[in-house]
């Protein structure tokens, strides 16, 4: 109680002091907040969780609006064209501002050049589940069955350019296999047909895939990577089973480039306010979301983070793309 205490009025401190040589910026309405894919994933839950405590300390709602289409490209267009005074924002993620390059010849925007980051909402490990029809128990029993002469399996996404298309393009590379992949406009409504047994394997963000694995719907194999996770401890990395593959899969939030500097440091400071708070850091933590500090959540840090992501990606996807 204390520490929610403290931590609520820290962050007010640190609104009602703008950074130096900037002015407060108090929104004039709402807060849009677009997120490029359907309702229900991974971004749509990072983007509503923090909206909540920042719509608190804007003292303005704030509120989602999922584009999807075209693996995240449709809602970051409508971004960049309604995006004119600091009052809409974009969910971006590893996949809009790092693999989509990559995996689009005409992308449509520059991840680096078109945004103003505001800051890292959360890194969200990824996750290779199969549906419960499936009878692979480990990862090396997947392989073997996805190898078999004539087997067909369907390997869902949220579309091309997504974090789980790079992610299947990725996996399929290093097991050399060729399933069919198929394309949804966001891994909400892919894990509802995972579930359902409609597809065979999705490989996503741990924040998608940690809530249904209690209910036993779908079996998490491995999560990708050098490091367990809290939130599904038992379930072995990749790198602990031998297979080559490694993805930090993130959500940042971002303006367009060129909001006014006090705008983006104010609606920094928001987001930091909501990840400061306990509910959502104990929500995000408990889906498997590791929260950034104020280093790495900085707008600078993330402006750093895509240019990398970018150049990685372009370097590690070039050759898959088809
Ligand atoms: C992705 O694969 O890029 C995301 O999981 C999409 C989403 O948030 O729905």
């Amino acid at each position: 109680m204390i520490a929610r205490i403290l931590g609520a009025a820290c962050a007010v401190i640190l609104f009602a002091i703008p950074a130096p040589g900037f002015a407060a910026w108090k929104p004039a309405q709402p807060i849009r907040i677009i997120v490029p894919f359907a309702a229900g994933g991974p971004t749509d839950t990072v983007a509503r969780i923090v909206a909540h405590e920042m719509a608190d300390m804007l003292e303005t709602p704030v509120y989602i609006d999922n584009i999807s289409g075209g693996g995240g490209k449709t809602g970051v267009l409508r971004f960049l064209e309604d995006a004119r005074d600091g009052h809409t924002l974009l969910m971006g993620h590893m996949g809009t501002h790092g693999a989509a390059p990559a995996l689009n010849a005409d992308l449509g925007y520059d991840p680096y050049k078109d945004f103003a980051p505001i800051g890292m909402a959360a890194g969200t490990p990824m996750v290779i589940a199969v549906a419960r029809h499936i009878p692979a128990r480990d990862l090396k029993q997947l392989g073997e069955l996805l190898r078999k002469p004539g087997s067909k399996f369907r390997i869902a996404h949220a579309g091309r350019g997504s974090v789980s298309h790079a992610a299947a393009l990725l996996f399929t590379s290093a097991l050399s296999i060729s399933p069919e992949l198929v394309g949804y406009s966001g891994t909400g409504p892919a894990l509802n047909d995972l579930v359902n047994g409609q597809v065979d394997v999705l490989i996503d963000q741990i924040v998608n895939i940690a809530p249904v694995v209690g209910t036993r719907k779908a079996r998490p194999l491995a999560i990708v990577g050098d490091w367990r996770s809290n939130a599904l401890p038992d379930v072995p990395t990749t790198r602990e089973l031998g297979v080559e593959m490694k993805m930090d899969a993130w959500n940042g939030l971002f303006a367009k480039n060129g909001t006014p500097e006090n705008q983006v440091a104010t609606l920094h400071t928001a987001l930091r306010y909501a990840l400061d708070s306990p509910s959502v850091r104990a929500r995000l933590i408990d889906l498997g979301a590791s929260l950034p500090d104020e280093a790495t959540g900085s707008p600078d840090a993330l402006a750093h983070l895509v240019r990398d992501e970018v150049a990685r990606w372009s370097a590690a996807l070039f050759e898959l793309r088809n």
